[in-house]
């Protein structure tokens, strides 16, 4: 891949780059849709993600070309005259990741020639966005020795999405591409950012992710309405006790809390946000027991939840849980912000090969599409690879 890159930047620019960069996706075992209510979450960063080659270069300008966008060609961003408005193109994060860097009075002093590459599906819920933004964010970082340190790059790139794309997502994405480590996942409390790492180490089983290869419509839009229901329901609490955020409350006391909300999908949204919570520290336990039946029904928990709680999957996402099940996985759930995307499914390696047929099998039953899937490896997050 490090030739390949090379490749292509000679490719474009007829000169080598300087350094060439990996930015991984991210994969979240449980706790979906609580990083924006100060709750728990615990992803790992996967073997596939996004490769950047970069050198600078004399003009004060930023020539950044995409090989997964061969038709926008190189994009040409002048660092003097940055554009108003969003191209609605990959381009989008380099503007919004400049305009971050000089809102903190971090002023690029030169110009440089990129290419990107990727082997991440778009949209499959695996974080590309995260993983553009702060790929982009440690390259410039690097270059222009700003020093900024790895959590001030994961607060920006997180700004880069709230502020520029409007996008008003958490932070896990951001901070499980910065901090992964080989064989770990993050447990991590998006409250106060204290973090834990809890073994992955595969003896006895894997974990698959299938992609729906559906494209995200409306998804944030749909994302912002969840997170804007979210800061409701903490209103609504307050005016009956102080709670200062969602993460903090603790599922024994669900009803009291339940009492105080009289609309029905805010008290689903809560039940949700609550129950979530509470499964992240069980699923946390079942990975140190090595208690995989339980971290399966945690899994197929937190789905149903998803499904009718917090209304964020889709009829083939509830499918493709389905088949799961049914071809064996211990458990199985979407992943990710939802709306289309991927499943996380937890097998037996012993099942692995009779969990791929039986799940072709089924699936072909009902859709004449292929599926893509992956045995997932956890792996460093992001790094200068050359
Ligand atoms: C998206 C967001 C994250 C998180 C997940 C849902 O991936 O970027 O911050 O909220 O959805 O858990």
């Amino acid at each position: 891949m490090i030739k390949h890159v090379r490749d292509l930047y000679l490719n474009k620019f007829y000169k080598e780059p300087k350094h060439i960069y990996f930015s991984p996706g991210r994969v979240n075992i449980i706790g979906e849709h609580t990083d924006y209510t100060g709750g728990l979450v615990m992803p790992f960063c996967i073997d596939k993600g996004i490769y950047g080659a970069i050198e600078k270069i004399e003009d004060l300008r930023i020539n950044i070309y995409s090989e997964n966008y061969t038709i926008l060609g190189i994009i040409e961003i002048d660092l003097l005259d940055l554009p108003e408005k969003l191209e609605n193109n990959f381009s989008d994060y380099l503007v919004g990741v400049i305009r971050e860097l000089n809102k903190n009075n971090y002023k690029l002093k030169q110009g440089y020639n990129i290419v990107l590459t990727s082997n991440l599906p778009i949209g499959g819920g695996l974080s590309s966005s995260a993983a553009l933004s702060l790929l982009l964010l440690r390259m410039l970082n690097d270059f222009e020795n700003f020093n900024l340190s790895d959590l001030t790059i994961v607060k920006m790139a997180k700004s880069v999405e709230n502020n520029y794309l409007k996008v008003n997502c958490g932070i896990m994405d951001q901070f499980a591409i910065m901090f992964s480590k080989e064989n770990r996942a993050i447990y991590l409390d998006t409250f106060d950012l204290t973090y834990d790492y809890v073994n992955l180490d595969f003896k006895d089983y894997e974990l698959v992710i299938i992609n729906s290869n559906t494209t995200r419509k409306l998804a944030d839009s749909k994302y912002n309405e969840r997170q804007a229901e979210t800061k409701e329901i903490l209103a609504i609490l307050n005016e009956n006790m102080k709670v200062d955020h969602l993460g903090e409350l603790e599922e024994k006391e669900l009803s009291t809390y339940l009492d105080f909300i009289v609309n029905e999908t805010l008290r689903k949204r809560l039940k949700h946000i609550i129950t979530e919570n509470a499964r992240v520290k069980h699923a946390k336990v079942a990975l140190e027991l090595n208690n995989l039946y339980h971290l399966g029904d945690l899994l197929n928990a937190s789905h149903k939840s998803l499904k009718d709680d917090y209304e964020v999957s889709t009829a083939i996402l509830d499918d493709l849980v389905d088949i799961a099940i049914k071809s064996g996985a211990l458990g199985s759930r979407m992943v990710g912000g939802g709306f289309g995307g991927s499943t996380l499914n937890l097998v037996l390696k012993d099942n692995l090969e009779s969990f791929i047929e039986k799940f072709k099998e089924e699936y072909h039953k009902r859709y004449d599409t292929n599926f893509v899937y992956s045995i997932l490896q956890a792996k460093d997050g992001i790094k200068q690879i050359d």
